[in-house]
């Protein structure tokens, strides 16, 4: 068959099509490893938050399937960086390792780099790898990870770049392969987008309008997840809160939590991330009286300062979020807090930024990621003529973490000399024969034991705090 031939047989619906492309794409790499003599290798490097770490997965999964089998490093045969564009020093870091990539690809030439996620939806970035980066071999987004055995197919008989980016999509496709990076974890998307523009971020522009997927389709990869060997799951999605809302049947997420707690065999939930402003009470409830869901909310705060919330279009007050703070530790006593802070957007005043520390203070969160306010083109923010210099940011952004890391390691105390029940999730990258866990409340403990617990929810005894994490001790197995 010619190309125009295999083109016109290819079927219209997925995943049938990708399926048809995985087919070929298999054939071309079985070809070039027998040449070789060896089999292909491939390396993706993830940028960014969980919902790029779960896409990943989808797209090894695929790799996978095609014929690759995983490398170690960027020396691979299918080089692929999963990008991530929420703040600009993480685009510096793709174009650093594009160059250095260069080099490996002159001593490979039949390398394969490929470009995928948020940072190729912006146009201005596509022309500048055109122009300056032509030893990229395929350029993709966000809304079409699910193509990418068709696009390799597609490289591997054209002498082309092949760019393929989506402005946005309706599409969710079920049922590709997943290969999976812990086998009893395992991130599951809810929702895809975000309709929110806060007007700093860059998201919503990226990652198109928000789309929700079935509650049946949730529900059925969760139980298929489960019978696979997880025992704990994060439903994901850029704005939870605001699940179902879409739907031909519109359900909430509350709603959606309960049904996912009848799943026997799982036992922990976790999800990621909360807005303030759709935390409803209905899921508070839920939260209060569930046995799976782990005692952990992660709710971005983003500003202390009513007035900075407003610009930046976040639609709560200073004072509605104190609320729905004393509201979950009233619902759920021993819950941790974490969340999202930025420093230093347009017009933040020191009194603005003293208003952020009064939350930090009242909140007293477990952790918090803190972020210096980074411009985006083409959000509202960017064009803001009052931002601030440098130097001032700089400053706040050093108090800021000092309040929050002395706070925490408050905090943390609350559990020292406790038993807890522990997901056992690695061997201790530090310490010789001690492994790697966490608590329901997302905080790290590390303890003597073996390879043979990875997996398990055992008992930890919680001995020393040491600032952010525990060094705890096995109290018992199962
Ligand atoms: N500058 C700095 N931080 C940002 N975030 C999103 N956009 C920006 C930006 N332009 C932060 C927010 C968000 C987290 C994922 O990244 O705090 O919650
Ligand atoms: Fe960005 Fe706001 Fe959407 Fe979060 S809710 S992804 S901060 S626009």
């Amino acid at each position: 068959m010619n190309m125009k031939e295999i083109m016109a047989m290819a079927p219209e619906a997925e995943p049938a099509r990708q399926k048809y492309f995985m087919e070929l794409a298999k054939a071309s790499v079985a070809k070039i490893a027998e040449e070789k003599g060896r089999p292909l290798t491939c390396f993706i490097s993830t940028f960014g938050c969980q919902m790029n770490a779960r896409d990943s997965e989808k797209l090894l999964g695929i790799l996978q399937e095609i014929g690759y089998v995983e490398g170690t490093d960027e020396k691979s045969d299918f080089v692929l960086y999963n990008t991530c564009t929420v703040r600009e020093n993480a685009n510096l870091k793709v174009y650093g390792r594009l160059g250095y990539l260069n080099g490996v690809k002159r001593k490979n030439p039949d390398m394969m780099i490929a470009l995928c996620g948020c940072m190729m939806q912006e146009p201005q970035v596509v022309e500048k790898i055109k122009k300056s980066y032509r030893h990229v071999d395929i350029i993709f987004g966000t809304h079409n990870i699910f193509k990418l055995a068709e696009l390799i197919f597609a490289r591997l008989n054209s002498k082309k770049m092949v760019v393929d980016i989506w402005e946005g999509t309706d599409a969710i496709v079920e049922d590709l392969p997943i290969e999976r990076k812990y086998p009893f974890k395992s991130g599951v998307n809810i929702m895809f987008g975000c309709n929110n523009f806060c007007s700093y971020c860059i998201v919503p522009y990226v990652r198109g309008r928000e789309r929700s997927r079935n509650p049946e389709d949730i529900v059925k990869e969760i139980e298929g997840l489960v019978a696979d060997g997880v025992v704990e799951v994060m439903l994901l999605g850029q704005n939870v809160n605001s699940y179902g809302k879409t739907l031909k049947d519109p359900i909430s997420f509350a709603e959606l939590l309960r049904r996912v707690e009848q799943i026997e065999g799982l036992e922990r939930i976790r999800f990621m991330t909360s807005h303030p402003k759709d935390l409803s009470d209905e899921l508070i409830e839920v939260m209060k009286d569930s046995k799976k869901i782990c005692k952990h909310f992660h709710l971005p705060l983003q500003s202390g300062s009513s007035e900075i919330l407003k610009v930046m279009n976040r639609r709560y007050t200073k004072e509605r979020y104190l609320e729905l703070v004393d509201k979950l530790r009233a619902a759920v006593p021993d819950i941790a807090l974490t969340t999202d802070i930025i420093v230093g957007f347009p017009g933040e005043t020191e009194e603005d930024f003293q208003e952020t520390l009064d939350v930090v203070r009242k909140a007293r969160y477990d952790s918090a990621f803190t972020f210096i306010y980074s411009k985006r083109t083409g959000t509202p923010a960017a064009a803001m003529e009052n931002q601030v210099p440098e130097d001032v940011v700089k400053d706040r952004f050093d108090r800021l973490l000092k309040e929050v890391q002395d706070i925490a390691a408050e905090v943390i105390l609350r559990d020292e000399h406790t038993v807890q029940k522990v997901l056992v999730e690695e061997i201790d990258s530090h310490e010789p024969g001690f492994v790697t866990g966490r608590l329901s409340n997302n905080t790290v403990v590390h303890f003597k034991g073996d390879a043979s617990l990875i997996g398990k929810i055992v008992e930890v005894s919680l001995d020393e705090a040491k600032g952010f994490y525990f060094m705890g001790s096995l109290v018992k197995e199962g």
